[in-house]
């Protein structure tokens, strides 16, 4: 083991010979002394690390995860999986994020950066002993220190490098489904939005807009005109969000399939064959995306949807997920066949149905095939984390390439540290239950540490019919995330704001409005903290300490200055909150309302209706907000709402910038800094405008500590 020092936070231990991942930037240079502290080591075929808990000691991280914020109590794999069924009882979903905290007596962050399989027991075998096991001797860890949990995630976010940001327009509402199926289904659905006065921003196609779900293919049955509607419904605010997928289907001349074949794009098998899976489009090969040519090759061909007006894409399936390889399925029918020989009984009986479902996503699958990097060849199996962050790498690299200064939209499903830099993420194939309401709320703010700040879940749940209590709860916490897509599952219900009633449709539209309205303070708060290296949306116990917070996981920080406290079961109308101090309460009907209440620190109950909804601005705080539109380019933010709980001082820089291009990573944007102070009866409102600010007109409404209500029109 060799050990580096990236900065005076942070210290890399080499074990064996990594595998470069590209994850983090700051690698450290020159080679240093420092033991390996904390855990007790045991280095073999595999890497183990053990460690003590205390009682009290909490571990948050780990990223896109099943459970809770606190991952105490359950053993976990980092392997990305393509598994629909988000169930309590499953160790891993589709990223591998290997960042994690020991918050207790000793305060530490790990990242592992290790392309395959690692397994963290996190007090599952024996309830305070944390073990990993590292499957493979060649890895970099490194220790992470700072005061506090909220500085040593910052201090890992330095090391792996500023995330991804979208285009603007990529914080409006997303309407998606398997499938909007045909091009007129598309235009009447956004012709919809707009009759309605729903906002909306982009509409995600799924497979269907394909050929035979060839990637970078057109259904000419289906979407015809793809570039006219694409345009015309440019022309009215929406924008068209292709998926693509990770395999590309073999079939003689798609010129994607025979360009691969030709320049040994693909990944191969043992005996160097391109390797033959089945995905959606039958049988297919995979790019191989851990090489630097066909990366580069298969990036480019995004350019003929963005040629056609295309500026986002989802890309999707790149765990890899394999329904079935070529040589599984003939082994299946092989023990079919011998089974069949046989008469059925129970043992042979489960036997044939293990045969059936062991087929999709095995291990003997993803150990069956190569790919060639740059420093030779490489099993699959040994880097397989590496793959969607290659895929979304591809892709980025694409567009930077297409166009350097422009943002595009993109979110990937599988991932893994380092793809934070070059794309944003969806949690995958959820379901519409409560369940994945509440784990959705506790998954946030741990990929948000993992450096995906731009991520959201399926709005309403993929699978499963959702009833309209859920679709108007999900809402009210998927407006605070900052990819907010409503996605659905071919076969189940409809979840658009008008697939319900007229009291759920319009209490959706109200909760999207609301949503557009404070996209400034969103886009502001989420660009600071891509410029700061921070998070966006927190663990309460990252920014207050007392005995209750470190225990709260339903409650939420988003951006500086407020916190929410979404409503997550059936039959409620209101619920528990726990407040570290006094704070404002905003419950929202529409942007419009005024229902303001100071609430004392301490255990309350707040009452919130279905259409409610409640925003907690903290004190000494503001949360600015202007008016909605139908969608982004609409929004005329020249008059701004400031609401802001005042008991002394609160200060608030409100970030913008053009939200297309990339000048703001040479520092063009706005600010307005707006300060207001309290002494005694007076108030003092200063506002400091630097930067090509929009702003004309502040409107702002104080409330003070003890709940007397001062409002001011402010010219800028
Ligand atoms: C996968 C994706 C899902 C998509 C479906 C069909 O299940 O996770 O979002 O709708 O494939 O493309």
């Amino acid at each position: 083991m060799k050990s580096y020092i990236v900065n005076k936070n942070v210290v890399r231990y080499e074990f064996g010979k990594p595998i470069e991942t590209y994850s983090v930037i700051e690698k450290g240079v020159s080679e240093s002394d420092i033991e390996f502290k904390y855990f007790q080591l045991n280095l073999g075929e595999e890497i183990k690390l053990k460690y003590n808990m205390g009682k009290k000691d909490i571990v948050y991280g780990l990223g896109e995860n099943i459970r809770g914020i606190n991952k105490r109590g359950w053993i976990y794999e980092s392997f990305c999986t393509d598994d629909p069924n988000h169930a309590p009882d499953k160790k891993s979903l589709y990223g591998a994020h290997n960042f994690f905290i020991v918050d207790g007596e000793k305060k530490f962050g790990v990242y592992i950066d290790f392309p395959s399989k690692i397994i963290y027991d996190v007090g599952y075998e024996k309830k305070d002993k944390l073990e990993i096991t590292i499957e493979g001797k060649d890895a970099d860890i490194y220790i992470i220190n700072g005061e506090t949990v909220k500085e040593i995630v910052q201090n890992f976010l330095k090391i792996i490098g500023k995330g991804y940001v979208p285009p603007k327009w990529a914080f409006g509402y997303i309407q998606s489904r398997w499938s909007y199926p045909t091009e007129e289904a598309v235009e009447s659905l956004v012709n919809e939005f707009i009759e309605r006065d729903i906002p909306c921003d982009g509409i995600c196609l799924d497979l269907d807009y394909m050929d035979n779900y060839k990637d970078f293919s057109l259904s000419d049955e289906r979407f015809p005109n793809f570039e006219e509607v694409t345009r015309r419904l440019k022309s009215k605010g929406v924008k068209i969000i292709p998926i693509i997928d990770a395999g590309v289907k073999i079939e003689d001349e798609y010129d994607i399939y025979e360009e691969g074949i030709e320049n040994d794009y693909f990944v191969i098998d043992k005996d160097r064959k391109p390797f033959v899976a089945a995905v959606w489009p039958g049988k297919v090969h995979f790019p191989d995306f851990l090489n630097k040519d066909a990366r580069k090759w298969f990036g480019k061909k995004y350019k003929c949807l963005i040629d056609k007006g295309i500026e986002g894409f989802w890309n999707d399936m790149n765990e890899p997920a394999i329904f079935y390889s070529e040589n599984g399925i003939n082994d299946a029918y092989r023990n079919i066949d011998e089974l069949r020989t046989k008469e059925l009984n129970i043992d042979s009986f489960f036997k044939f149905k293990d045969v059936v479902l062991g087929l999709s996503n095995s291990m003997n699958d993803y150990k069956g095939f190569y790919h060639k990097t740059e420093n030779g060849i490489v099993n699959h199996y040994d880097i397989h984390n590496l793959y969607g962050f290659n895929m979304t790498k591809a892709a980025a690299e694409g567009f930077e390439e297409i166009d350097s200064n422009k943002r595009f939209l993109l979110f990937s499903r599988a991932s893994f540290i380092g793809a934070h830099r070059y794309g944003g993420i969806w949690t995958g194939d959820n379901c519409s239950w409560w369940e994945h309401l509440i784990l959705n709320m506790k998954m946030l703010p741990s990929i948000n540490m993992c450096g995906f700040i731009y991520s959201g879940a399926d709005t309403c749940g993929f699978g499963s019919n959702v009833d309209p209590e859920l679709a108007i709860r999900w809402n009210q916490l998927s407006i605070f995330a900052p990819l907010y897509r409503n996605h659905s599952s071919m076969g189940t219900r409809n979840q658009e704001p008008f697939a319900f009633d007229e009291y759920t449709e319009k209490t959706i539209k109200n909760i999207i409005k609301f949503r557009y309205a404070m996209i400034p303070y969103l886009y502001s708060e989420y660009m600071k903290a891509i410029n700061s290296s921070d998070m966006l949306i927190k663990p309460l116990s990252f920014e207050y300490n007392d005995e209750f917070v470190s225990q709260i996981e339903d409650q939420l920080l988003v951006g500086d200055s407020i916190m929410i406290a979404p409503v997550y079961e059936p039959n409620k109308s209101g619920r528990y909150v726990y407040l570290p101090e006094d704070m404002l309460l905003w419950k929202v009907k529409k942007y419009t309302s005024k229902d303001f209440d100071v609430i004392n620190k301490g255990h309350n109950y707040i009452n919130l209706d279905l259409n409610e909804f409640a925003v907690f601005i903290r004190k000494n705080r503001m949360f600015v907000y202007g008016e909605p539109a139908q969608n982004t380019e609409l929004l005329n933010n020249e008059t701004l709402n400031v609401l802001a709980f005042v008991a002394d001082r609160a200060e608030y820089d409100l970030y913008d910038d053009d939200g297309i291009s990339k000048e703001y990573l040479l520092g063009e944007h706005s600010n307005l800094n707006i300060t207001i102070t309290l002494e005694e009866d007076k108030h003092t409102i200063v506002v400091k405008n630097s930067g090509n600010n929009k702003v004309k007109e502040l409107l702002v409404t104080i409330i003070t500590a003890e709940g007397k209500i001062i409002t001011e029109k402010v010219n800028v």
